[in-house]
């Protein structure tokens, strides 16, 4: 059977995983759209060949839902699908922060829902989608999540309780890294190097450790025990790190950005 899939409110991270899933071989007419303005409805039709169509059509028309509008809009997206959803179509929420509990309050009762924190690397295949069921989904309504985000990088299950501290982990996960990579691209420039060669040596050596974090096997500590000689640059680099409380400043960002997270799902915006 032929399973149509809308993207409601297609932007940034709507179209990132329209354009993962059609590479990854589903198929355009299978796939509708739905945008705030007709221009980009006309953008995603004329980049995709997908069919845009309104809210209430798609909620009607498509057997997933998948909702990828900013946090402060989902209760108005909500408000106008509500009398359209039958009880029978998957809703699967990209949202951060808004549990699931939000979207069974306001749809019929029964309605399954799963929430998926996803990472901006899927723009570029590289996600990491973190799935979780709300009361109402079954095993098969969270494989069929984790086919269509798998079509963006990988997907992990976990109990939605653990949603805040994924967001804290992958969600902004990104943003640590590019931040680090900032921040050693301003050491190099101290330490005589011109800005563009700075930053093409860290962010090679980025992918490198990345690659090896993931393809290894080895645990991190042990990859980087490996370029700490006896007497040598790294552990002078490590002392230095260690005694500017880098460690616990990353335990203490983290921390922060989880109580941010439970803050925004109780709805303090
Ligand atoms: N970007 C990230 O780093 C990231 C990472 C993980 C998860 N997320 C989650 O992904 C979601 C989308 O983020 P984004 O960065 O992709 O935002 P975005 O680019 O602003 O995309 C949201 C789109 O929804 C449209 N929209 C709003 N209300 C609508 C409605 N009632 N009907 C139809 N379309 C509507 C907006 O239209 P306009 O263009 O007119 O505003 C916009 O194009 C958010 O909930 C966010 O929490 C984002």
């Amino acid at each position: 059977m032929t399973q149509k899939v809308a993207v409601l409110g297609t932007g940034k991270i709507g179209e990132a995983l329209l354009s993962g899933m059609i590479r990854g071989g589903w198929t355009p007419a299978d796939l509708l759209v739905t945008a705030r303005r007709k221009e980009r409805a006309e953008e995603l039709r004329s980049r995709h060949g997908v069919t845009p169509v309104t809210n209430a059509e798609a909620a009607k028309t498509a057997d997933t839902l998948i909702l990828t509008v900013k946090p402060q809009d989902m209760g108005t997206l909500l408000d106008e699908l509500a009398p359209h959803v039958p009880t029978d179509r998957l809703i699967i929420s990209g949202a951060a922060g808004i549990p699931t509990s939000f979207f069974e309050a306001r749809l019929a009762a029964g309605t399954p829902v799963v929430r998926v924190m996803t990472n901006t690397p899927a723009l570029v295949d590289e996600a990491m989608s973190v799935i979780s069921a709300g009361s109402h989904a079954t095993e098969a309504h969270l494989a069929h999540t984790e086919e269509i985000f798998g079509a963006v990088g990988k997907t992990l299950r976990v109990p939605e309780t653990q949603q805040d501290a994924c967001t804290a982990l992958s969600g902004s996960g990104p943003a640590y890294f590019f931040y680090l990579v900032e921040a050693m691209t301003d050491a190099g420039i101290l330490l005589g190097l011109p800005r563009d060669k700075a930053h093409e040596l860290i962010v090679q050596s980025a992918i490198g450790a990345a690659v090896m974090l993931r393809d290894s096997g080895e645990h991190p500590v042990k990859l980087r025990e490996n370029v700490t000689s006896p007497a040598g640059t790294t552990i002078n680099a490590i002392r230095e790190l260690e005694k500017h409380g880098v460690r616990a400043a990353l335990i203490a960002a983290l921390e922060a950005a989880r109580d941010r997270s439970r803050e925004l799902a109780s709805g303090n915006n």
